[in-house]
């Protein structure tokens, strides 16, 4: 069974895929995630874990929903990473989960996929093309795989340094606790209190008070309020305005539009 959470739609086109190709159940653990409802979940076939990398791990509470989320059936735990390109030590944590929960670790596979995060000025745009390539790649990743899962061999990837983590460790949660503020946050008069910002926080963070989003303290900077706005009225103060607000459906979406007028 493929589990998986994804803010902006990366790892779920990922998670849904894989269960395609092997014909096996895929469960959305967004709702699961928001009651921290850790009840049993049950597979025959090999769990498959997909996730995002937040700051150079996997998002901090991702881990703890899945230290306490039972899983029975089938040992086996393979893990998939959506990244912009570098998943850090995501896979020694998965490891270290996997060991807790007594079940075997049939390692990871990690996809670059467009970066989602802008609600900083370090890291540039990505231009179409690129995001473009990157979700070609994936697919064509998708398919070594699907056949290494389906043999049930172990997926290989990267070994990670001591040096990684010995940076990491200590970095990111300091990172996450100091650098992702979520008083930025607003929504302009374009809202139209739908809710789905609220619907799609993982942590609850949001809650509509006279027909507008207010966003308290704990936030994972996870870009799902924002980049899946249907009215595109919410901003990271003045950071966010202009930029393309990526979602994998509406850079889909985009794309199909562009092909339809260029065929007229
Ligand atoms: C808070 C945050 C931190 C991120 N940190 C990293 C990172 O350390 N390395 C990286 O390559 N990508 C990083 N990214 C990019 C995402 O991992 C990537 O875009 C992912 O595919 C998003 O998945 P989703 O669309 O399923 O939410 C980060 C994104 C967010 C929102």
């Amino acid at each position: 069974m493929v589990l998986y959470f994804s803010a902006t739609g990366n790892t779920e086109y990922i998670a849904k895929e894989l269960a395609n190709r092997l014909n096996d159940k895929c469960l959305n653990l967004l709702p699961r995630i928001k009651d921290n409802d850790c009840s049993e979940i049950y597979s025959d076939t090999p769990f498959i874990i997909c996730t995002p990398v937040y700051v150079c791990e996997m998002p901090i509470f991702f881990v703890k929903f899945l230290k306490k989320l039972r899983l029975a059936g089938n040992n086996n735990a393979y893990f998939v990473f959506t990244s912009g390109g570098y998943a850090g030590i995501s896979a020694c944590q998965a490891r270290r989960i996997t060991r807790a929960k007594k079940m075997r670790y049939l390692g990871r596979a990690e996809f670059k996929m467009p970066r989602n995060y802008i609600a900083s000025n370090a890291y540039s745009e990505l231009d179409f093309e690129e995001i473009r390539k990157r979700i070609n790649d994936a697919a064509a990743k998708l398919d070594k795989v699907y056949e290494t899962v389906k043999n049930g061999e172990k997926l290989k990837d990267r070994h990670i340094y001591l040096f990684e983590k010995i940076i990491i460790v200590p970095f990111t949660p300091v990172w996450c606790r100091f650098k992702q503020p979520s008083k930025p946050f607003a929504a302009s008069d374009k809202c139209v209190a739908c809710g789905k910002c609220a619907e799609l926080c993982p942590l609850g963070n949001i809650r509509i008070v006279d027909g507008k989003p207010v966003w308290k303290t704990r936030c994972a900077h996870c870009m799902a309020c924002i980049s899946n706005c249907p009215t595109e009225a919410i901003e990271y103060g003045n950071i966010t305005q202009k930029k393309f607000k990526y979602t994998f459906n509406k850079f889909k979406a985009r794309d199909k539009k562009l092909n339809s007028e260029n065929r007229d």
